[in-house]
């Protein structure tokens, strides 16, 4: 990787153990993005304190005192220009977004979700896989589009289900498969090496292989 660091902002709602692992991730300069913001929609979000504590700045806008979606949305955008921000990292934040905001950050915006997409979309994704019998679930990593967790796929992780195990334990072994994918996914698409064009993920070489993980 050569050239300048992407600046990058992570969105959480929660407890933002994704976002701790790409925080350890990008402590290395040599991480192609530099996370310069960690922004909640929840002023409570555990994760805020985990982000304080490794000194990067951290930012809260509380969807309960905007009037509709579209004034969020704004709000967030404003706050991601402000900070100068061309990668955006969404690690469970649960906010529908906008279609005029997934239109604007179009390619520079992704999310990861516990499930093989496109199987298993929205919530109680572990649930549904138990319940759907599959022999493997696992996480994905997409480019944002309007239509939630239908973005292009750009890396995923396989995770095998164990006969008779509860949603808490399979959403336990699917977490840190995520910790592992997350981070070479933002890797790749803030170097360049995976990019949108056309409605398809294209990668560089073989790039690919570093965010196909069995
Ligand atoms: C993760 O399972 C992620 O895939 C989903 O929400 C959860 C967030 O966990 N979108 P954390 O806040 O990163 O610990």
């Amino acid at each position: 990787m050569t050239g300048r660091r992407r600046r990058t902002a992570v969105l959480i709602s929660g407890r933002g153990s994704n976002m701790a692992a790409l925080l350890d991730a990008a402590a290395d300069p040599a991480y192609p993005a530099e996370i310069v913001l960690v922004l909640s929609n929840r002023p409570g979000a555990g994760g805020l304190a985990r982000a304080e504590a490794a000194g990067i700045p951290t930012r809260v806008i509380d969807h309960k005192a905007y009037d509709g979606r579209a004034a969020f949305d704004a709000a967030l955008d404003a706050a991601l220009e402000e900070a100068g921000i061309e990668l955006v990292v969404l690690a469970g934040f649960m906010r529908l977004l906008t279609p005029g905001f997934t239109e604007k950050w179009l390619g520079r915006m992704i999310n990861i979700h516990p499930s093989l997409l496109p199987a298993f979309k929205g919530v109680h994704v572990h649930e549904q896989a138990l319940a759907g019998g599959v022999r493997f679930s696992g996480c994905s990593v997409h480019f944002v589009t309007a239509d939630m967790d239908a973005g292009p796929i750009i890396g995923q992780a396989v995770v095998p289900v164990v006969p008779g195990e509860s949603p808490d334990d399979l959403a336990a072994r699917t977490l840190a498969a995520e910790h592992r994918l997350y981070p070479a996914a933002v890797a790749l698409v803030a170097s360049g090496e995976a990019a949108l064009a056309d409605g398809r993920t294209v990668y560089a070489g073989d790039a690919w292989t570093r965010v196909t993980l069995t």
